[in-house]
């Protein structure tokens, strides 16, 4: 990728084949909050065949790190936070939330996916505390308040999910998962169903929600903009399988200005990069077959 002059002063570029393109490692200080190392997932397909999703991934995000990845459908974005969640198994390679090897759920690893996922039959406070069930009543009553507040919907505690609109529900979502104090939550398009107007109110939202609990988030966005916005990196997915295409930090203060310069050139490298991407390889089809039983 051919950088413009203001691009190239917002971002940092690591091209696929150093040695590690995700790299965020100080060394001498304390594990990253996530590693990935050779990780590769394909999907049996039926007659011996295998659609291979993931191949070689390799990743470190830092403590407070905000990582964005970005890529074409079907690349495998989803498949990727599902497995550093616990929720699917890969194939290869290996996971770690700090020390701990991930071989399933844990409570060090939060998600939030693009739908809400609340349970219509608890209201927000119920909600929020299904996210925090081993804590005692006092103090899970605490945290939920906390949560709540932090999130913006002190006042709603006893609504029911259909008495929210999309935005406030998606808060809650995101109460539920910051409520057990995860090392790394993982967001899965989280503002994709939004409006444009909530779209951007939730990731000014997002970005305050970070700097208050300190916390490392890793975002999957179809949205470039969205994700200079809020990356401290970026990580441009290629296409089926994905692998590690570039990593780009993202230098520009926050809160950022979508209209600066910089801002601009970096969006339009960002999407050179994806459109190049999307051409060459996102729809490529399957193997001859592949679907057929
Ligand atoms: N359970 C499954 N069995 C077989 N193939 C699957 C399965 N789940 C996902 N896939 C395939 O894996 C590939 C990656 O899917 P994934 O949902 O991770 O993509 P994505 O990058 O999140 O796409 P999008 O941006 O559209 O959400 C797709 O080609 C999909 O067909
Ligand atoms: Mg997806």
């Amino acid at each position: 990728m051919q950088e413009t002059g203001s691009a190239a002063a917002a971002a940092t570029v690591h091209q696929q084949g150093c040695s590690f393109p995700g790299s965020a490692a100080v060394p001498g200080l304390a594990p990253p909050a996530l590693t990935l190392r050779g990780v590769e997932k394909g999907y049996p397909l039926g007659g011996g065949r295998r659609l291979e999703v993931l191949r070689g991934i390799e990743l470190e995000v830092a403590s407070g790190e905000i990582v964005v990845i970005v890529g074409g459908s079907g690349c495998g974005k989803s498949t990727l936070l599902r497995i550093i969640a616990g929720l699917e198994p890969r194939e290869r390679g290996t996971i770690a939330v700090g020390d701990r090897a991930v071989g399933g759920p844990g409570p060090d690893c939060g998600m939030v996916f693009q739908e809400h996922r609340l349970f219509s039959w608890l209201n927000v406070e119920q909600n929020v505390a299904f996210g925090v069930p081993d804590l005692s009543a006092a103090e899970q009553q605490r945290t939920v308040a906390e949560h709540i507040a932090l999130v913006g919907l002190g006042g709603f505690e006893r609504a029911y999910p259909h008495q929210l609109s999309g935005g406030m529900s998606q808060r809650v979502a995101l109460a539920r998962a910051l409520a057990p104090r995860p090392r790394v939550l993982l967001l899965d398009e989280p503002f994709g169903a939004l409006d444009a107007l909530t779209k951007l109110r939730m990731q000014a939202e997002l970005l305050r929600i970070w700097q208050a609990e300190q916390s490392t988030f890793l975002l999957v966005t179809h949205d470039v903009e969205e994700a200079i916005y809020l990356g401290s990196r970026i990580v441009v997915l290629s296409g089926r399988p994905g692998r590690v295409q570039r990593v780009l930090d993202v230098t520009l203060e926050r809160p950022r200005e979508r209209t600066s310069p910089e801002f601009s050139a970096l969006r339009r490298s960002v999407l050179s990069e994806l459109l190049a991407e999307e051409r060459d390889a996102a729809f490529a089809p399957p193997a001859s077959g592949a679907f057929e039983s």
